[in-house]
């Protein structure tokens, strides 16, 4: 009753929405595919499909119909089933290779995920290239999983490199392109800078910086793009980007867990170690040594994740069916904009990242004064709101902001208006309790006291 009376007054003081907020025009796209998601019309208000997405029926059924019908090993069974489980591995190896340009499957490697992808790159590319006095250059808002592979190397392998990390502008919408060619020069050997941040949402403009590592860095550097958070919401053309890798992962577009790719220049690929040892990644084995198979068997050791591959090739043929790419991008900034506006509007709401919401990817990280972001997620996880609290992965960028833990909300195209005005008048209805009580929340003070363990 307290609650609710505390909510009245708050909806009745707070400040009116924009004018994009209460002229807000849901998407057809929306309308058209939320019901293909099963797991999200059962009540819950899932507001976290940055950390991952959920799944279309057409994906489950799609890849429960491999193992019921067809499942097999790859590459190595003479059988009829095997070759038909090869040819479906093969053929979303093919999708995949079309849907980002590459130049050819060799391209093309499937590994578990996005964070496999960025430990290939750093112990196959970087044991053997590095060397003492070579530069690593990141940016602020990497994920962990493009900062700690760099780490792991110098620890343990070249403890003469230096890993270097590049700011954000004057009010953190962007990153610092001027301070990025100052950090460059001739001993700068990897650049690795994320595509979409998932905590601000800032995407990076891949060109420029390509751009100022041709112009600054060593002749043979690399530029890495991780695209984790690009890949699901936009058209990504690799050759257009002007990167050497970019990887990605399934389950943030539609498809499984555990299936990612490593999209590298074939010359870059073909000079490279491999990463693991085991089957199928070889030539001949012999017990003095063992050559190794063409790209890209050489990465994929061991039996793949083929129901997972072939779901994920379902995915790509979902997301064309329902309009591409760039439709699902319009789609989103709608929503992600209706997203951002409406925190906006709540007193007390701090955003982190680009204001200006058409460069915005369409997530929030945000955090509200003197409450924990972990009691937040968890109020709003008992009304039923899924969203995400903790440092979703980028400590550093959290150092740098000055805090230790952010809520993040993020949308997909599925995300209907309702989701996000559920979760807003939840959110007041969480802030208003906090409000209430005289001694604040359970660890109010953002020291990390009683939060739950967050990951990703
Ligand atoms: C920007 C970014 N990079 C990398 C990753 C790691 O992806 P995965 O856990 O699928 O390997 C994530 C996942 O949250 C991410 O958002």
């Amino acid at each position: 009753m307290r609650i609710a009376i505390l909510c009245i007054l708050a909806c009745l003081t707070s400040p009116d929405y924009s004018d994009f907020v209460s002229s807000f025009t849901p998407s057809p796209l929306t309308q058209k595919t939320r019901a293909d998601f099963p797991a999200i019309n059962t009540g819950t208000v899932y507001l976290d499909s940055a950390a991952s997405s959920q799944k279309p029926s057409f994906v489950i059924d799609a890849q429960s119909e491999f193992d019921r019908t067809t499942h097999s090993n790859v590459h190595r069974g003479a059988h009829k089933m095997s070759r038909e489980a090869t040819r479906r591995y093969e053929d979303a190896r093919s999708s995949l290779a079309e849907f980002i340009n590459a130049g050819s499957r060799r391209e093309l490697v499937f590994t578990s995920g996005a964070t496999n992808s960025l430990n290939l790159i750093a112990h196959s590319w970087g044991i053997q290239n590095l060397e003492p006095g070579s530069e690593v250059i990141l940016s602020i808002m990497e994920h962990h999983s493009s900062i700690v592979p760099w780490q792991l190397i110098q620890q343990n392998f070249c403890p003469g490199i230096k890993i270097k990390f590049c700011p954000l502008n004057s009010d953190n919408s962007d990153l610092d392109y001027d301070e990025l060619e100052k950090m460059m020069n001739a001993n700068t050997k990897v650049v690795s800078i994320v595509h979409t941040s998932n905590t601000l949402g800032i995407t990076t403009d891949t060109k420029r910086i390509a751009s100022i590592k041709a112009r600054k860095a060593a002749a043979d550097s690399i530029y890495i793009v991780d695209g984790c958070q690009s890949l699901p919401h936009k058209k990504v053309d690799v050759k257009d980007l002007n990167c050497d890798f970019f990887v990605a992962s399934a389950h943030k577009m539609v498809g499984p867990t555990g299936v990612g790719l490593l999209w590298g220049k074939e010359g870059l690929l073909d000079a490279m170690p491999p990463f693991m040892g085991g089957g199928e990644m070889i030539d001949i084995v012999t017990t003095t040594g063992s050559t190794f198979a063409e790209l890209p068997g050489k990465f994929e050791a061991g039996t793949p994740m083929i129901g997972q591959a072939i779901g994920w090739g379902a995915a790509l043929k979902y997301l064309e069916s329902i309009g591409g790419m760039e439709e699902i991008e319009k789609c989103e900034n709608n929503i992600g904009t209706y997203l951002y506006e409406s925190l906006q509007a709540i007193d007390g709401v701090t955003l982190y990242g680009p204001t200006n919401t058409s460069k915005r990817a369409a997530l929030a990280a945000f955090s509200v004064e003197n409450i924990h972001v972990s009691d937040i997620a968890t109020f709003l996880d008992l009304e039923g709101v899924a969203v995400r609290a903790g440092h979703h992965c980028t400590q550093p960028l959290h150092d740098m902001l000055g805090i230790s833990h952010t809520a993040r909300a993020s949308c997909y195209f599925y995300t209907t208006k309702e989701d996000v005005d559920i979760f807003v008048e939840k959110l007041k209805e969480t802030i208003d309790f906090f409000r209430s009580q005289e001694s604040g929340g359970a660890d109010a003070t953002g020291d990390g006291e009683g939060e739950i363990d967050y990951f990703a």
